[in-house]
């Protein structure tokens, strides 16, 4: 059996939760968009797709080395955009301005460990980014560039400690995530 899973950083709930008030800030003529619920909100590091079960304890295994090697650090997010652009949205997220580099290093290491085990890392540039929500069907062009400009973003940073390895079940009403491991980050002392 193979399960569907990826390794994030985890958001709390006080950063989440009101970024998610965005989804009230948009009007229907923005299109139809599945929002994502604050508590499923990551910030994704390694997406590794279809994984045999039997292989789990040593992705496990391989993430603990990652994460100990990362000191914590503060991140902050406090950038609205989206892909391909806010005109004409198809994922609209949260972009990162404290911590980026600490993060595209925590990155770097769970590549480093990842790819021995035969799991290919996106070569693109690193674009962290917390997806608010997905564009499933467009609306009138500019609708969320206009909501986004009348946006004050609450801005929240948080201390990231840890990362977590999470299975995704596919469902009808969008993906649930379950944590399979949570490995902390080193605190620098070897
Ligand atoms: P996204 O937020 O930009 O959609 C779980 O699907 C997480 O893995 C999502 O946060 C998603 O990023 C990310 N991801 C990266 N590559 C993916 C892929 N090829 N298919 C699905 N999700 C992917």
């Amino acid at each position: 059996m193979s399960i569907r899973t990826f390794v994030a950083v985890p958001v709390p709930l006080e950063v989440t939760r009101p970024l998610a008030a965005f989804a009230g800030k948009v009007g229907p003529e923005a299109g139809r968009i599945r929002w994502v619920d604050p508590e499923s909100m990551h910030l994704t590091l390694f997406f590794l797709g279809d994984v045999v079960e039997d292989r789990v304890p040593i992705i496990e295994e391989a993430l603990e080395r990652a994460a100990a090697g990362v000191r914590p650090f503060t991140a902050r997010l406090d950038e609205l955009g989206a892909f391909p652009d806010l005109e004409r949205p198809r994922v609209i997220w949260v972009g990162i301005s404290e911590g980026a580099q600490q993060l595209g290093e925590l990155k770097e290491a769970v590549d480093g460990v990842l790819e021995p085990l035969g799991f290919e890392p996106d070569r693109r540039p690193f674009h962290p980014h917390l997806t608010l929500g997905r564009v499933k069907k467009a609306g009138r062009r500019g609708a969320v560039a206009g909501a986004a400009s009348r946006w004050n973003l609450p801005a929240g940073s948080w201390t990231v400690d840890r990362l977590v390895f999470y299975q995704s079940t596919l469902t009808r009403k969008g993906a649930i995530y379950q944590q399979l491991a949570a490995p902390r980050l080193g605190r620098g002392g070897g």
